[in-house]
């Protein structure tokens, strides 16, 4: 569980973050869900260590990232996996290569294990035949799962997300986060995506948090996204042509 405590943080005297709290779960898929520019980038890197909040905490099942010398922080990186937008695969290394980059760097293992270790990664995302095969050669879908092969190569207790479906089609996307969400609750890692996406919304969204420049206006389930009378809310998903229908069927059904 990551509970983050009244963050807040300007830029040049302008707040992006004001004064967010959250809880993101353990075993689930936590959204974090806004237009662009809300802050949703910023506040993953807040939550990472990456940017330094101006106030407020960030707890890691108990302990504090906000607090933490480098060394401290270091060490909880080992327990993080990130997916950032595009894929960042390295184009000079194939693909088994890619996945077995982080247990190069962090793993104390023989080869022969890591190689192991990175092969079995690779087959949970179905991507075991495009092992030699290099970035240029495969698909976006198929970056993707490398990306998300590697990210979990060192078995990561915290996944983070920035807008996973990025560049991809609607089906792809819907792999994707259903890939995410079941590699989520199989290893019961705390999994935290941003997200413009209504489909990965209604898709994998079992604890949405959503900020409107910069404030948390909202926080449910995808089953309360629908029947939620909050404003900002309603007007960031009518924005979405899916979604307007969705909302119309069941205003009718709720009106008799
Ligand atoms: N390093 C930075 N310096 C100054 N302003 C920034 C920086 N990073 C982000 N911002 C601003 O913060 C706001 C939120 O950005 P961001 O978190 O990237 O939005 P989102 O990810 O929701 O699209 C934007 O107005 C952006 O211009
Ligand atoms: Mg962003």
């Amino acid at each position: 569980m990551i509970e983050v405590k009244n963050i807040t943080k300007s830029f040049e005297g302008r707040k992006v973050l004001n004064d967010i709290s959250a809880v993101f779960e353990t075993g689930k898929t936590n959204l974090i869900i806004g237009r662009s520019g809300s802050g949703k980038t910023v506040l993953i890197k807040n939550i990472i260590g990456l940017m330094k909040p101006d106030s407020g905490e960030i707890l890691y099942d108990g302990r504090d990232l906000t607090s933490m010398n480098k060394q401290e922080l270091n060490m909880l990186r080992r327990e993080m996996g990130m997916l950032f937008q595009g894929s960042a695969l390295f184009d000079s290394m194939t693909v088994l290569e890619n996945v077995m980059f982080p247990l190069n760097m962090f793993s104390k293992e023989s080869y022969k294990d890591r190689e192991k270790r990175a092969m079995f990664c690779l087959e949970r995302v179905n991507l075991e035949e495009a092992e030699h095969l290099y970035p240029s050669e495969i698909s976006g879908g198929m970056m993707k799962r490398a990306a998300i092969a590697r990210a979990i190569a060192l078995n990561p207790k915290y996944l983070f997300c920035d807008e996973p479906n990025s560049g991809l089609d609607p089906k792809t996307s819907l792999l994707i986060d259903d890939l995410i969400h079941d590699i989520t609750t199989e290893y019961q890692m705390t999994t935290v995506i941003n997200t413009h996406d209504m489909n990965s919304v209604m898709n994998i969204g079992e604890n949405i948090i959503f900020i409107k420049e910069g404030v948390k206006e909202w926080q449910g389930t995808k089953d309360q996204v629908i029947t939620s009378n909050n404003k900002a809310l309603n007007d960031f998903i009518f924005a979405s042509d899916l979604f307007r229908k969705v909302k119309e069927v069941e205003m009718k059904q709720e009106e008799g």
